[in-house]
């Protein structure tokens, strides 16, 4: 049993592997936070030490309560607004007669078996790996029939605590709903560092760490998609936590949209942190008997810094998000026709493409942008999702001929997006998002569809699912290359305008699912001008996100190390591209962009056709690579060997495989240094007890992890090398 009550204290305990929560309900029915760390035993010392004590008349308490009992000192599992509590908070609901005041308290709780879908949401799932329990607390507001649920699903064997929320509006009118974040969470100290993954377009989720100070830090978006300057994942770890040790707090948020991430070091000592929709762009209003779901917040905590945070974070998204299988399920190795030809492509060069493919071993092709409408270059045609003849003749013709050199075949799109100048638009100027009379932004010459309109979802599942239907289609990379401005919907009434941003997100989210339910088979890779749509809410849809536009291996290393805190690498696109690299005209030898990029989805991001013959030969390596450690490196344990918040001179990082049986370095030496030293990594998670082959001598796993393993590399920048452990 992983979720226990005890009556007598109306303590609740939620225990993982090794992760304890606790709250209670106290006398004056508020749900009081007391535990979230290591795991507790036994139900004694935690409502006895709970943090409570009386403090000045500036932090208010209700009437017949006393000042130790004021919300604005406790710590909660639920915080409302504008009656005492003056911190960050859960929720905000403006009722009829013109009052946001929120305030909430415990009326029941279920506990069952399992976990529920979030209906229109990305939603974690209970699987046939490890125990999964779920309790819901039912909250009503103090002056009326206002209900708050709050959920806790505890996914055991992960050390993953899954939070959402929901208001249910049980009152005879309508309500407004300002502010309903997914969890809340407060913790006994201030003493943190504050993890986020920052960047920009082709820099994206850079690992950074800042001292927590007082008052409020943030992460967030505006922008109608998370973005590539902040992905909706946080850390809050102790100020001397490493890789491999100390406390560490890990959040995620299951949303693609505008999302915040905030915590607060409050006046008491302690902080708290509060993830969910972003308030700033948001209201919506719930009719009587209607309920309305927040998406799901994921915590974690490790004792063993941020190497077990990532872990439990791995092995949660891999088993209890992406599904359809393919978070085990081989992926395709592809070539994407980007960055080899851009919009310059006939039928004639991607058979070109294909056949080098096929000859190498590489299994399918992805065409990408340029096929359909008019779209010769980055101005038009988007929306019109019908080939172009001219330019690749008949797209079945086209994948028969590539399916019989024994490729698959993938088509990009973006499903979003509508040009000024297509058919689209000319027949649905009132389907792009903008206010009437007020100028309209441009982003790469295209406007942004209003997917908060079920009739735009419709059109466009069933233009896509046309295409896909037309030719064996087995993979479609779905793109979004701007953010959303003027965001106002023709369709909605004004009172509903807020509504419009977290409306669009369940469009494109219930997109998705249509397109799977059709075609169950079919693989999408999420992509946003690169990782500016990767979080946890598209890896409920999409197994894999391609991590950024930048493509030049040593930038790389940067961002899938930082990315890997909180994402499995499974969930990695990672391509060789040519060099001098397109975004940073750096030169990076062969077999290092193939190392690093076999630490992710793997694939060739090139013209196959203008290969010299020694790369060619490499290729033909690292498709063997490609398929000798795919296990491994998809569903492994990963550990990084240096810090991935720097950007340092030597990299190291390993997969252990779960029996320990085999385990798989990558070494990359990003500036070679004269006369340098000998240099050791350290690998971890072996088995100590086991004897493991490698570089042809026969070690201890406890040898190697307490010795190291001499990494001699090849002289020059960007020089690497890949090296296999076996048990015997
Ligand atoms: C941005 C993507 O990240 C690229 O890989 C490519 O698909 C282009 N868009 C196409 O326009």
């Amino acid at each position: 049993m992983s979720i226990q009550y005890f009556e007598d204290r109306k303590l609740f305990i939620l225990s993982c592997r090794s992760v304890s929560y606790a709250f209670y309900i106290d006398r004056n029915r508020r749900a009081v936070h007391l535990h979230f760390g290591g795991k507790v035993i036994g139900e004694t010392g935690l409502v006895e030490q709970e943090i409570r004590k009386g403090h000045s008349s500036f932090s208010p308490w209700a009437p017949g309560e006393k000042p130790e009992d004021s919300v604005d000192a406790l710590p909660l599992e639920f915080s409302g607004f504008n009656s005492g509590d003056f911190r960050i908070h859960s929720a905000a609901v403006l009722t009829e007669n013109g009052s946001l005041i929120t305030d909430a308290l415990y009326v029941s709780h279920r506990i069952f078996q399992g976990k529920e879908p979030l209906p229109g949401l990305p939603a974690a799932f209970a699987s046939r790996t490890g125990n999964v329990e779920t309790l819901e607390v039912t909250m009503r507001d103090t002056a009326c029939d206002v209900e708050f649920l709050l959920r806790y699903s505890v996914f055991e064997e992960c050390d993953v605590i899954v939070r959402s929320a929901a208001v249910r509006n049980r009152t005879a009118s309508p309500v407004v709903i300002r502010r309903l974040m997914s969890a809340q969470l407060d913790l006994p100290h201030t003493a943190f560092d504050f993890v986020q993954l920052s960047g920009s377009w082709s820099r994206e989720r850079h690992a950074v760490r800042t001292i927590l100070h007082p008052g409020i830090q943030t992460i967030r978006s505006v922008r109608g998609s998370s973005g590539h300057q902040n992905s909706p994942a946080l850390a809050l770890c102790a100020h001397d936590a490493t890789e491999y040790s100390g406390d560490v707090y890990g959040a995620l948020l299951a949303y693609s949209g505008n999302f915040r991430m905030e915590v607060e070091c409050e006046q008491y000592g302690t902080s708290r942190l509060c993830l969910g929709i972003n308030p700033e762009t948001f209201s919506w209003t719930l009719a009587p008997g209607e309920t309305f779901e927040t998406p799901e917040a994921f915590l974690t905590f490790s004792a063993e810094g941020f190497s077990g945070m990532s872990r439990n974070f791995h092995d949660f998204l891999r088993n209890h998000l992406i599904r359809g299988g393919w978070a085990e399920k081989k992926r395709p190795l592809l070539v994407n026709s980007w960055e080899a030809a851009y919009f310059d492509f006939d039928s004639e060069k991607l058979l070109g493409i294909a056949k080098s493919a096929a000859a190498l071993g590489i299994e399918m092709l992805v065409l990408d942008d340029g096929w359909f409408g008019v779209r010769n270059d980055d101005t038009t045609s988007l929306g019109d999702w019908f080939v172009n003849r001219e330019k690749i003749g008949d797209l079945g013709e086209l994948v028969r001929k590539i399916n019989a050199l024994g490729l698959k075949f993938g088509l990009w799109f973006e499903p979003e997006m509508i040009s000024e100048k297509s058919e689209l638009y000319r027949k649905h100027p009132d389907w792009v998002l903008h206010e009437p009379g007020r100028r309209r932004s441009i982003g790469r010459e295209q406007m942004v569809l209003d997917l908060s309109r079920p009739e735009v979802v419709q059109y466009l599942f069933d233009t896509i699912a046309g295409v896909l239907r037309s030719a064996n289609i087995e993979y479609v990379k779905w793109d979004m290359n701007r953010n959303l401005t003027e965001v106002y919907s023709a369709a909605l009434p004004p009172e509903r305008q807020g509504e419009v941003a977290h409306r669009y997100m369940l469009g494109v989210y219930r997109l998705h699912e249509m397109l799977l339910e059709a075609f169950p088979n079919l693989l999408i890779e999420g992509c946003s001008g690169g990782g500016g749509r990767f979080d946890a809410g598209m890896l409920g849809y999409v197994p894999q996100i391609w991590c950024s536009d930048d493509t030049d291996a040593m930038e790389r290393i940067r961002i899938q190390l930082g990315t890997s805190l909180f994402y499995p690498v499974s969930a990695m696109g990672a391509h060789v591209s040519v060099c001098p690299n397109h975004i940073t005209g750096r030169s990076t030898p062969f077999a290092t962009r193939g190392n690093i990029a076999l630490s992710g989805t793997f694939g060739y991001e090139l013209d196959l056709t203008k290969l010299s013959p020694e790369d060619r030969l490499l290729v033909r390596e690292q498709v063997a690579d490609y398929h000798k450690y795919h296990d491994l490196i998809a569903n492994g344990d990963l550990h990084r060997l240096s810090d991935a918040f720097s950007v340092n001179a030597f990299d190291a990082w390993m997969y252990v495989s779960k029996d320990r049986k085999e385990a798989l370095i990558t070494a990359v030496c990003r500036f070679a240094e004269p006369n340098a030293g000998v240099r050791f990594v350290r690998p971890r998670g072996l088995d100590p007890e086991t004897v493991y082959e490698v570089d042809g001598m026969r070690i201890s796993g406890a040898t190697l992890m307490a010795l190291g393993l001499r990494m001699d590399l090849p002289p020059g920048d960007g020089a690497s090398r890949l090296c296999y452990l076996k048990a015997l």
